[in-house]
């Protein structure tokens, strides 16, 4: 029986893989880190290195309060070690709908308090879809336009809702969706009331990417922290692939790295079997990324 270098499984997988839009590795990797402060680390790495290999990629950004310990770190990797974003562009996976851009809540505001003023990003190559237009279906139309005219997300880094959300398509959202607005759920309303004190405050309405706006990245980055999101990320990486967590479609794209702790991970019923895959990962030396340019 033929045998088979472990060294050469990589190479292997490469010969194997399909269209050519699609040449390389694929896989869904989970990575499960101990904690909060490792998770953010090794993200932020990844992005790093994105940005390093293609000084002017273009970035899907999220908000939530999952990515602020990646964007701190980021933000530590350009004032420490001069990590350049002048000719990154960035696009916002979603906006409130009604709420102004120096709100508190807004995504505009977070990014700009999280992110943006503490690196040398270009105002101009930032996007963030705009939740106060008056033509919210031609705003959508035109926030795809502008991706696709940028050359497409290479990185889409994304959390997860409670319900399984990505960006803000809730559960029961065309799996195919594009830019367009969302009535939000019950119980992302009432998660989201924390940031704004009382849930009557929280808009009911969001302009979000749509699930096919967000599967067209060439690569995906998810984070989950926490045990409230053991149960979503289960479904995402285990369950079936439903409208019912958006997030499982994720499932079907050629190249996601799922980062978790390990009291989102606490769930997975094959979260030893990850831990190895890992370590074996590791001990082939693989590339940690394979980013396709
Ligand atoms: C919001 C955002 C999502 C985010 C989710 C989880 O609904 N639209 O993009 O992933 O919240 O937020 P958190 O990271 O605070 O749990």
């Amino acid at each position: 029986m033929a045998t088979m270098d472990p060294k050469n499984f990589s190479r292997e997988i490469k010969c194997c893989s399909g269209p050519r839009r699609q040449a390389g590795r694929s896989e869904l990797r989970v990575i499960i880190c101990r904690d909060y402060e490792e998770l953010s680390r090794r993200s932020a790495s990844i992005i790093a290195s994105m940005i390093r290999r293609k000084p002017n990629c273009v970035l899907g950004l999220a908000t939530g309060s999952t990515p602020i310990g990646t964007y701190k770190e980021l933000i530590r990797m350009h004032k420490e070690e001069g990590l350049d974003f002048s000719k990154v562009t960035t696009f916002n996976l979603d906006e409130y709908l009604g709420l102004p851009p120096d709100h508190p809540q807004s995504y505009h505001y977070f990014m700009w308090r999280n992110l943006f003023d503490h690196v040398n990003v270009d105002p101009s190559r930032v996007h963030i879809p705009n939740g106060l237009a008056k033509n919210l279906e031609k705003e959508g139309q035109a926030y795809e336009k502008t991706i696709k005219d940028a050359g497409g997300i290479d990185l889409q880094l994304l959390g997860l809702g409670r319900d399984g959300h990505i960006g803000f398509n809730e559960p029961s959202s065309s799996l195919g969706s594009r830019t367009r607005v969302k009535t939000l759920a019950r119980e992302t309303i009432r998660d989201n009331a924390r940031f704004f004190g009382r849930e009557e405050d929280v808009p009911r309405f969001a302009l979000t990417m749509g699930v096919g706006t967000i599967m067209d990245a060439r690569f995906i980055l998810l984070l989950a922290s926490g045990a409230s999101k053991s149960q979503p990320l289960r479904a995402t990486i285990e369950g079936p692939i439903s409208a019912e967590c958006t997030a499982s479609v994720l499932q079907l794209h050629p190249r996601v790295t799922i980062i978790a702790d390990e009291e989102a991970a606490s769930r997975l019923k094959r979260r030893e079997y990850y831990k190895y895959v890992e370590q074996k990962a590791q001990e082939l030396g693989q590339d940690m990324f394979w980013f396709h340019m």
